[in-house]
């Protein structure tokens, strides 16, 4: 085994979300969520798969927290369904919602694994989606209070906390580009979404903290940014795509400041007031790390997204293909010491303002069934690269890898698989795949290490 030694203390996890693998999605008063509504309009879902079953975690969370145990792993960061909890997305809590999370929470506590809830991974309930979802401020106040309902219930039990997933994939995919729910276009115009989210990251860490709870953090994605050229058109896009998809988000959250005054102009309400509530201390700050991204002047040969739609002619940047390294079944480039290089850009844009980081997602979509040597190979070499910033000073407490099973990847259905265990869609078996075995083994060394 090629993976160095972790500091004493360092946590080992696994991520997952509710959307993704849940299913019983009107089971025991569950509302829809806008993911619900979006994914059963046709052509949506690109392989067809029925997202309404996820993985049978809602049935099945005993057998995959017993992986979990399996595993040998010190936490299991799952997200909780915010209309599971809260159908209408206000009003009325669902009893038996919040008796599931119970549950899980309880389970994963007798097998000694620390619960580490996200509060919103990107399932807002129907009737506030149908209020304008992020583009309504509405929804941040609605978030807090939901937020404040689960930690009432839970933190007694639960150590460690997440307010919002990816921020940034939800404005562009979903209100500024139209690929995932609500499905809009609105280009610059998705902005409010945006400010929205943070808003409601900010009032929910005060609700969280209100009602008793304690290590909270935020999940935030971020991708260097590599300029393709070296043109001025060039430059300008890769920056101004370097803004809008981390900067714009951790600048806020981190320092209370958008990352430009432009922006900051742009952003609905109070904004002055809203960033003191956005810059919340935090105990911990979550690092999505996938791939770099290659961004320069848009061009007619690189107008694709990432999930591979046409990039709109209008926007001022066009991402490009990462030539010379190896892809993961999504397309995505395996490029380790990207980790690295956002590690330590962090540490140097935030200096003593950062908080201690843990790795809330990182992983690969690969095909190969049950034997992934090449998720092997791409987690090997992340967790090297993790190693060397942590060499570098960057303080990283824990990792949780993306993900424990396969599961429902949005809008490629199943056809996208990132397990460290296989689903059989059919039956919903679970198979460990040899990353597994793998993972457990790097676990078990690490402990004997200490
Ligand atoms: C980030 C998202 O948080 C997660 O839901 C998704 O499955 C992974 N990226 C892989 O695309």
């Amino acid at each position: 085994m090629t993976v160095p030694t972790f500091p004493p203390g360092f946590l080992w996890g696994a991520s997952a979300s509710a959307f993704q693998t849940e299913g019983a999605a009107d089971a025991d008063g569950k509302g829809p969520s806008g993911w619900d509504a979006f994914a059963a309009q046709p052509g949506r879902i690109k392989d067809g798969t029925d997202t309404s079953r996820g993985t049978g975690f809602h049935e099945r969370y005993r057998e995959d927290v017993a992986l979990l145990a399996g595993l040998g792993a010190d936490a299991f960061r799952f997200s909780v369904s915010w209309p599971r909890v809260v159908p209408g997305g206000s009003g009325a809590v669902n009893p038996a919602g919040l008796d599931f999370y119970d549950r899980l929470v309880d389970e994963l506590c007798a097998h000694g694994i620390t619960p580490a809830p996200t509060l919103y991974h990107w399932d807002t309930p129907l009737p506030l989606d149908e209020a304008g979802g992020w583009l309504n401020r509405d929804t941040a106040y609605r978030f807090a209070e939901y937020a404040g309902i689960v930690a009432e219930r839970l933190a007694d039990r639960v150590p460690m906390w997440i307010t919002i997933n990816e921020p940034a994939e939800v404005t562009m995919l979903g209100y500024a580009l139209g690929e995932h729910a609500p499905g809009r276009t609105l280009l610059f115009d998705a902005l409010p979404a945006a400010h929205h989210q943070l808003l409601a990251h900010g009032l929910g860490v005060r609700a969280l903290r209100a009602a008793g709870a304690t290590e909270i953090g935020v999940a935030v994605s971020h991708t260097p940014v590599w300029t393709a050229g070296e043109s001025e058109e060039d430059r300008f896009g890769a920056e101004l795509y370097d803004t809008l998809t981390n900067w714009m988000f951790a600048d806020p959250i981190l320092t209370g400041r958008y990352p430009d005054e432009n922006f900051a102009a742009l952003m609905p309400g109070p904004v002055d007031d809203d960033l003191r509530t956005i810059s919340t201390p935090l105990d911990w700050y979550g690092v999505n790390y996938y791939n770099p991204t290659l961004v320069g002047a848009p061009r007619a040969d690189a107008l694709e997204t990432f999930s591979g739609f046409g990039m709109p002619a209008e926007l001022p940047f066009g991402i490009r293909e990462i030539e010379g390294y190896e892809k993961t079944d999504f397309g995505w480039p395996v490029v380790p010491d990207g980790l690295r290089e956002t590690l330590v850009q962090l540490q140097a844009r935030y200096g003593d303002r950062l908080p201690p980081l843990y790795i809330t997602e990182n992983g690969c979509a690969v095909d190969e069934a049950v034997t992934d040597t090449r998720r092997i190979a791409f987690l090997e070499g992340h967790l090297g690269a993790l190693r060397t910033a942590i060499d570098a000073g960057v303080d990283v407490r824990g990792y949780f890898t993306w993900s424990l099973t396969d599961n429902v990847e949005w809008i490629e259905g199943a056809s996208k698989r990132f397990g460290l265990v296989h689903i059989d869609y059919e039956t919903l078996r679970r198979t460990p795949k040899e990353s597994y075995a793998w993972y457990r083994d790097v676990i078990r060394s690490q402990k004997a290490a200490r």
